[in-house]
């Protein structure tokens, strides 16, 4: 699949994959409700639960949000293109479908030559992940394909750099906080705009800001549990993602402390374990201290299931 064809495939009200440095996108024209309509009966995903907006230029962000702060044009010098989508006050004209009535809009600029090709023919898309709702995101193509099926049009940019959603930052009340963690963590976010930032998606009892954390994603099929000190690693169901060790098995993968790798690769672990009926994944604990903490410790505890 060319880029040339998804362009003309969502030209022409339709829908179509591709990769991001996150996760792979599934992406329809932004201001196309009927397209947009096809994603979430695609995905199944509840119509309460909006869309990033994509785009390609920063220009772009000023046909969907206004009033912006200079916060966010700091965050956008510093991290854009790359993995941190701003919430931002919405304009009237936003499509109620992309930001399910909400009046704020979130907006991302992808770090992915395929990504930035596709938006800069396309104009903005919005784009969820493209997994069926409750499966772990796409880092690869075939990914995709185990979701949707060979009919949906997919751009195969190989595994994701990244592995993990963007990080979302609510920059529409008087202090920002930090909606979804993800690779840009808040210590980075701190260092350019000040202050302390709140993280929001500790509070997974009061009601979400972003609608999306009461949704119960990245689940896989298998049990999914930190390793715990008196575990036998020898359990023959199990896939274990671990740290640091010196066992050696074919169903232990070791990280060696590189937890790059770890968020790279856990989505796929997660679709190994299903495909290949692992009964349990059982991780060992991160690092507290490492960038990737917050954004893999977040995933891993909802894949938990609590
Ligand atoms: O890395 C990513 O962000 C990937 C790639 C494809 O760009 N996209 C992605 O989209 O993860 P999705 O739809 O799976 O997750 C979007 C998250 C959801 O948690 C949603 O609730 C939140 O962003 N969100 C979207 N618009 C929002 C808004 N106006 N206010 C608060 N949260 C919002
Ligand atoms: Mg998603």
């Amino acid at each position: 699949m060319k880029v040339e064809k998804a362009t003309k495939i969502i030209r022409n009200g339709g829908i179509a994959a591709f990769p991001t440095e996150t996760v792979y996108g599934l992406g329809a024209d932004a201001w196309n409700a009927s397209a947009i309509a096809k994603i979430f009966e695609a995905k199944g995903r509840p119509s309460d639960n909006p869309l990033i907006v994509h785009v390609s230029m920063v220009d772009e962000i000023h046909a969907f949000a206004f009033d912006i702060p200079e916060k966010a044009y700091q965050l956008i010098e510093a991290f854009w293109p790359g993995p941190l989508t701003l919430v931002l006050k919405k304009k009237p004209e936003v499509l109620d479908v992309v930001t399910a009535g909400l009046n704020t809009v979130a907006l991302r600029m992808p770090d992915h030559d395929i990504a930035l090709e596709l938006i800069k023919q396309t104009g903005p898309l919005v784009a969820p992940s493209a997994n069926h709702s409750g499966k772990p995101s796409p880092t690869k193509a075939v990914h995709v394909i185990e979701d949707f099926g060979e009919e949906l049009a997919v751009l195969d940019g190989n595994s994701t750099k990244i592995g993990l959603e963007s990080t979302v930052i609510d920059l529409t009340d008087v202090f920002p906080a930090i909606l979804r963690p993800g690779a840009i963590s808040r210590k980075q976010i701190e260092k350019v705009i000040g202050g302390f930032i709140e993280e929001s998606f500790f509070h997974p009892l009061e009601k979400p800001k972003s609608p999306g954390q009461k949704y119960s994603h990245y689940k896989p099929k298998a049990t999914v549990r930190w390793l715990e000190e008196n575990d036998s690693t020898e359990l023959p169901y199990a896939l274990y993602l671990l740290q640091n060790t010196t066992l050696t098995a074919h169903n232990i993968c070791v990280y060696n402390g590189n937890l790059e790798q770890l968020a790279q690769e856990l989505y796929d672990r997660f679709r190994q374990a299903d495909l290949e009926g692992y009964k349990e994944v059982l991780i060992q604990q991160l690092d507290a201290n490492h960038s990737l903490f917050s954004a893999l410790n977040n995933r891993i505890t909802k894949a938990i299931g609590h």
